[in-house]
């Protein structure tokens, strides 16, 4: 029964694959390219759902609020156009499923570099995505000097015709390294023009910024540690008093 249900999804997978993931140029203006950005769309409903959700559930049932801000986006259809051209890729619908990973984009931002990979771990483990790649900008900054957690992912989509995995790529950073990146971007990202003294400033500060996300991670671990020991210390006087209370 199983069996048969998978093959019959796997049937309806294809199909929809098959009419949509074609060698045919793009055109924008048609209704195959409304209904491919409409699966894009409905990935990152989804997913932004699955990260309210997480955001909820930590603070109700565990106080911890670990993500400061979610924010989505999807690419424009000419920039989807822009980046096949620059990388020598055909502009088909094909190529546009396979090589452009940011179409749908999400980025959460936290307060704490630790923050980063527990989210990471809990957003690996929602049930049907599949992880495609991941890359610790955090470990290995960019020669720009950029910092950030970025995976993409597979979201299944269900429509009526079947089910169909689409691209989502999440970034994940702290408040300092979004405060950094919005900046650089502004200024440089993607503009030649800058001078390298100018561009050597930005990885200075970068450098800067993450010395102090690593100062604010100690503090609020320290913060953390003293609340823990005062709470221990509360529990064992509260335990002292009721027991002079019954004796
Ligand atoms: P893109 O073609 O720009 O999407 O880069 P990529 O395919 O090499 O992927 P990567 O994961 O390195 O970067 C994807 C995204 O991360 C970019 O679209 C930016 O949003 C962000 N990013 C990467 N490098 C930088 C950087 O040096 N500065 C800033 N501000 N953002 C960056
Ligand atoms: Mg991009």
């Amino acid at each position: 029964m199983g069996e048969q249900i998978d093959e019959q999804n796997n049937n309806l997978f294809m199909t929809l694959n098959s009419n949509l993931v074609t060698k045919e140029k793009i055109d924008i203006n048609s209704i195959k390219f409304k209904k491919i950005i409409f699966l894009y769309e409905s990935a990152l409903k989804t997913m932004n759902l699955n990260i309210e959700l997480l955001r909820d559930e930590l603070k109700l049932f565990s106080n911890y609020e670990p993500i400061e801000y979610i924010k989505t986006r999807i690419k424009k259809p000419t920039t989807i156009i822009e980046k096949l051209n620059k990388r020598n890729h055909n502009q088909t619908y094909e190529d546009m499923f396979r090589y452009v990973s940011d179409i749908a984009g999400i980025r959460i931002v936290c307060n704490f570099k630790k923050d980063i990979y527990y989210i990471v771990e809990r957003l690996e483990n929602i049930e049907g995505i599949r992880v495609v790649s991941k890359k610790d900008y955090l470990q290995e900054p960019k020669s720009s000097g950029y910092m950030s957690y970025h995976m993409i992912i597979e979201v299944p989509v269900r429509i009526s015709d079947g089910i169909v995995f689409i691209k989502v790529e999440i970034q994940i950073r702290t408040l300092a390294m979004d405060f950094w990146a919005n900046i650089e971007h502004k200024l440089k990202y993607k503009n030649d023009e800058i001078s390298k003294r100018q561009s050597n400033n930005l990885v200075k500060y970068a450098k800067v910024i993450n010395n102090i996300d690593d100062n604010m991670q100690v503090c609020a671990d320290k913060i953390s540690i003293q609340k823990y020991e005062k709470m221990v210390v509360n529990v064992e006087q509260n335990g002292k008093d009721n027991k002079k209370r019954i004796l």
